[in-house]
């Protein structure tokens, strides 16, 4: 697609969360199994993603599954993982031209309980090759923001106890700097389809001034069109920030 076709817009958010939810349904109202939507789901996010890079979203995370997640039956948990595994030898085999466009692929979440083999292979995807970065992908896989918040406290107790840090010193900002985007900047837009109005344990804290957008469009049939509508939508809204 050349620029020309693409939508501007006057103000972006820096950061778009994507609560990708809804798959299930999508398929239910099929008749398929629940594991055919997250196919579609996953096919979505890559068309979403690459055109959300396009017209200029810099940092993106997309919700693929939650620390609850593991409370589905075994056989969706399997097929979740195996697009996931799926996904990530297409991300390996495309790094290099990933680092070319300036797309730098994370993930967030606690990947203490995942697969080895997965694990090894989001490391060597996110390792950073010294170009600079112009987009950010966050995948969160196994992420809840709690346990996020309680690494984060973890990680900092740990600090105060080796003396590298007195409580004293411990700020809102450390505590941002100890979570999974570090680095990163505070989401600003969530964006929900599925009919849902929750936040269902994503960003908590990053989310603190976040404007959420929701639509009852299933995650699955998400298009450029809707993230478009998202967007305008958000253009419109007056922020505070707590001021007036
Ligand atoms: C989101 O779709 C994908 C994950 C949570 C892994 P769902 O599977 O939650 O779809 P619904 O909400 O049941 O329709
Ligand atoms: C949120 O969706 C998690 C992801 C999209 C990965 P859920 O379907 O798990 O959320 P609830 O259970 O409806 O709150
Ligand atoms: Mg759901």
């Amino acid at each position: 697609m050349d620029d020309n076709s693409l939508p501007k817009f006057d103000v972006l958010p820096q950061h778009v969360g994507f609560i990708m939810d809804g798959n299930g349904r999508w398929a239910q109202q099929r008749g398929l199994p629940r594991y055919k939507g997250h196919i579609e789901g996953a096919k979505t996010f890559r068309v979403i993603g690459e055109y959300a890079a396009d017209i200029g979203i810099k940092c993106m995370t997309f919700y693929a599954f939650s620390t609850e997640n593991w409370r589905r039956p075994k056989e969706e948990v399997n097929a979740i993982m195996n697009l996931f595994r799926e996904y990530l030898k297409e991300a390996d085999e495309r790094k290099a031209e990933n680092e070319e466009k300036g797309i730098h692929m994370t993930f967030l979440g606690d990947r203490s309980n995942l697969p080895m083999d997965m694990k090894m292979l989001m490391n060597k995807i996110e390792r950073v090759s010294g170009k600079q970065h112009k987009v950010i992908v966050n995948i969160a896989i196994n992420y809840g923001s709690r346990e996020e918040i309680t690494h984060s406290a973890r990680e900092i107790a740990k600090k105060v106890k080796s003396g590298v840090l007195s409580p004293d010193d411990i700020t809102e900002e450390t505590v941002t700097n100890h979570l999974y985007t570090a680095g990163q900047p505070d989401l600003d837009l969530i964006i929900r389809p599925s009919g849902e109005h929750r936040l269902s344990n994503f960003m908590l804290w990053q989310a603190a001034y976040a404007e959420f957008w929701s639509s009852n469009v299933l995650w699955p049939d998400f298009s450029k069109e809707d993230l478009n509508e998202a967007l305008r939508e958000f253009e419109k809204r007056n922020r505070r920030f707590g001021g007036v």
